[in-house]
């Protein structure tokens, strides 16, 4: 009895560590089969098998099996009416019950164990549901089965019936994860090709800004990262970008696409797209944050003199201050029916001019850093070099300038005009 004892102590000892296992996403099944091999040493049974219960399929599939001759069945019928009633004996049950269930296990499935003894069945159940089942044959000494035993195997089994269970749980959540996960990027690629279509819509409207939008979103994306920027917020300030004038479909299409400079009444009409914008956009829940507000704001002033809001320094949201530059960028670097395109150093001149009253100077800075990274060779991508296309050529000559305006910017010098307005 000692030695019974002790045997059974180390057993419990073994399957606690393997249940620790069993839980982890390691390979499950050697570890499930090592604790079967566990159980029928702990009783020195010579053969059994133990088998999960597949409900949606009505099939018993065998995970471990060990003397049960050439080529047990792996996967057996189990038909629902009899997993219910195993469901419903539990773990603890008789051993008349143990051994009336293995007659039955074995009648039904007489092909598969024509030669093959079994002597007991032990239902693997949790909460109620069955789980799978442990068959066992006889004793190595051929002695017959005790009620206590039955005990001892039940404990194990139900450890077991618990370890596949807790693993298929987790196996589901984490397929579900997946799901989940994989709906969202479905969901994002989707919210991504409509912000792409309508940047074009827009653009397509304005015949003389072709694919302003989308290079606005490209420009702000570049001022953003190099402000540091998380990705998420990049990607957002991209977006607010490629929307910025979202507005200008409610605007008259004359007005849009009138070739000379707009006269008073074409500006006020003009003028309505930034507010308009806002009122498209803002019904729609966005992935990220502030891009109807980037919309609404983006030809507002640090000094106060934009519209429609009237903002002040701080009260313009970070991003509408970078999507005014990159704006203000793009229409000064490309040709307009009343002008041509600027020169670089004419477009430096503009910042350095208007820092501090229209751009911000932490804005203006960030990008003359980009940009003096990418002339430099010290970024690996030239972006903006690209955006600009082949219109500019000469676009190492401004180096020393951009240099220049970082230093002033990063000296104060100019933040101090900011603030004495
Ligand atoms: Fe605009």
């Amino acid at each position: 009895m000692e030695t019974n004892t002790q045997r059974l102590l180390h057993t419990f000892a073994a399957l606690a560590d393997l249940g620790q296992e069993i839980a982890d996403t390691g390979d499950f099944e050697e570890m499930l089969r090592a604790s079967f091999h566990l159980l029928l040493g702990s009783l020195a049974i010579r053969r059994g098998a133990v088998g999960e219960y597949d409900r949606e399929r009505g099939e018993l599939r065998l995970i471990a099996a060990r003397g049960l001759g050439e080529s047990p069945e792996l996967v057996l019928p189990l038909a629902s009416e009899r997993a219910r009633h195993l469901a419903s004996l539990g773990s603890s049950l008789t051993l008349d019950e143990a051994r009336s269930e293995a007659g039955n296990f074995l009648e039904d499935h007489k092909d598969a164990f024509a030669s093959v003894e079994i002597d007991l069945l032990v239902p693997l159940v949790v909460r109620e549901r069955l789980i799978g089942a442990v068959l066992l044959g006889e004793k190595a000494t051929g002695e017959k089965f005790t009620e206590e035993d039955l005990q001892i195997v039940g404990a194990l089994a139900r450890h077991i019936g618990v370890g596949i269970h807790s693993h298929r749980l987790l196996e589901e959540v984490e397929h579900k994860a997946e799901e989940n996960r994989r709906l969202y990027e479905g969901l994002r690629a989707i919210y991504k090709e409509t912000v792409h279509a309508f940047a074009a819509a827009i653009d397509i409207k304005d015949r003389y800004t072709q694919g302003h939008s989308v290079r606005v979103g490209k420009y702000s994306e570049i001022i953003a990262r190099e402000l540091g920027w998380s990705d998420d917020a990049v990607e957002g300030i991209a977006i607010a970008g490629y929307l910025h004038d979202i507005g200008k479909l409610i605007v008259d299409l004359n007005v849009i696409n009138s070739p000379e400079r707009f006269n008073a009444k074409e500006s006020k009409e003009m003028s309505r797209h930034p507010a308009a914008g806002y009122e498209i956009l803002a019904p729609i829940s966005h992935p990220y944050a502030d891009i109807p507000l980037m919309a609404r704001y983006h030809h507002e002033r640090l000094d106060g003199n934009g519209y429609p809001d009237g903002l002040k320094g701080d009260e313009i949201p970070p991003g509408a201050k970078i999507v005014t530059l990159a704006d203000s960028f793009d229409a000064m670097t490309t040709d307009r029916p009343y002008r041509k395109r600027l020169a670089l150093v004419d477009v430096l001149a503009d910042f350095r001019a208007n820092t501090g009253t229209q751009f911000e100077p932490a804005v203006v800075c960030a990008f003359c850093r980009a940009f003096l990274k990418e002339i430099e060779g010290t970024s690996k991508e030239k972006r903006l070099m690209k955006l600009l296309g082949k219109n500019y050529e000469d676009v190492e000559s401004v180096s020393p300038l951009l240099t220049q305006l970082i230093s002033d910017l990063d000296g104060g010098a100019m933040a101090a005009t900011a603030s004495s307005h």
